[in-house]
């Protein structure tokens, strides 16, 4: 379904004429294609939804380059991440190269959907400070950690769904709130399966959100649950490397509280909101887009 929007984006690539470039797009393996998909299955496989979701995928591409430098992660697609390989300067440089393509080729498409996927980056871009400027401390506050997922993940999600809705001629705003709402959830399901799974199930670093200072939605539930001795405890970790065994006692602590199922609860209300509005809008594919989205293990 995707390969439309793999030649697009191979064609965005070559036509910066630079081998370097070329070079490093080779070594970026693909990922899900989660929003191209989303793209896709809403707008059809015209040549703008094509467009738009190649645009869509190099932004993301480009997020994922600086978020690795951001968090320090040198595993990224089951491969060593490109500032693993060749330091934080090429990874950012190269990031700056798919954002800034990404933006000129918005200029080839609606001007209204350039707007919606436009100012969802500058979310994004304020979501990754948010929640490096909220791992400063152990962030207790589920608001402040809804927003930031809300900007630094929803908003693109959020975005293709409503830009894909505009170029369809679909009611925008079920398609923005099932693109929210999923986003929601897909970081929430991502900041739990940090917990849950291996680097080699994920393909990216596994109990690092923690170390990197980041207090995830399982770390708000899990502190909010705790003694005074056991909250003691973890905080003491937060912001540290953490060895095997004080990885064991947070992953044991999660287990006692049922954080799991707990997160993944509040996951599911989102998906099944977002469920809804497509089982009214007849949208049979989207519903099962939305289930995968938590039922996944990476
Ligand atoms: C990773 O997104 C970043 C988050 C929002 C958690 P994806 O899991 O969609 O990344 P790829 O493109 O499939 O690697
Ligand atoms: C999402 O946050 C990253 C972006 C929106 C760019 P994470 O930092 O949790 O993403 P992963 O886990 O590294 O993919
Ligand atoms: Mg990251
Ligand atoms: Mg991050
Ligand atoms: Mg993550």
């Amino acid at each position: 379904m995707t390969e439309a929007v793999e030649r697009k984006i191979a064609q965005f690539i070559l036509e910066l004429d630079d081998q370097d470039a070329a070079a490093l797009y080779g070594r970026l393996p693909r990922g899900k294609r989660l929003r191209a998909k989303l793209i896709l299955k809403i707008a059809g496989e015209g040549i703008m939804a094509v467009k738009t979701a190649a645009i869509v995928e190099m932004i993301h591409a480009a997020s994922l380059l600086h978020d690795d430098v951001i968090d320090d992660a040198f595993v990224r697609r089951g491969n060593a991440s490109l500032n693993a390989l060749f330091g934080n300067k090429i990874a950012i440089m190269f990031g700056d190269v798919l954002y800034s393509k990404g933006f000129y080729e918005l200029n080839g498409i609606d001007r209204e959907v350039a707007k919606v996927i436009s100012n969802a980056v500058i979310q994004l871009s304020l979501g990754e400070r948010n929640d490096v400027l909220l791992s400063e401390g152990f962030n207790h506050d589920k608001e402040k950690y809804l927003k930031m997922i809300y900007q630094k993940t929803a908003s693109l999600m959020e975005a293709s769904a409503e830009a894909a809705a505009l170029l369809a001629g679909k009611p925008r705003e079920i398609y923005r709130t099932y693109g929210r709402n999923l986003g929601m959830a897909f970081q929430m399901i991502d900041d739990l399966l940090d917990v849950t799974q291996s680097v080699e199930q994920l393909g990216k670093p596994a109990m690092h959100d923690y170390e990197e200072g980041k207090a995830t939605l399982p770390f708000i539930y899990l502190y909010e649950a705790m003694t005074e001795e056991e909250r003691l405890a973890l905080s003491s970790l937060h912001a540290r490397v953490l060895k095997p065994e004080d990885q064991q006692w947070i992953a044991s602590m999660m287990q006692r509280y049922g954080i799991v199922e707990k997160c993944f609860f509040e996951a599911r209300l989102l998906i099944e909101e977002a469920i809804v509005l497509m089982q009214d809008a007849g949208e049979h594919s989207l519903e099962k887009i939305a289930r995968a989205m938590i039922e996944r293990s990476f």
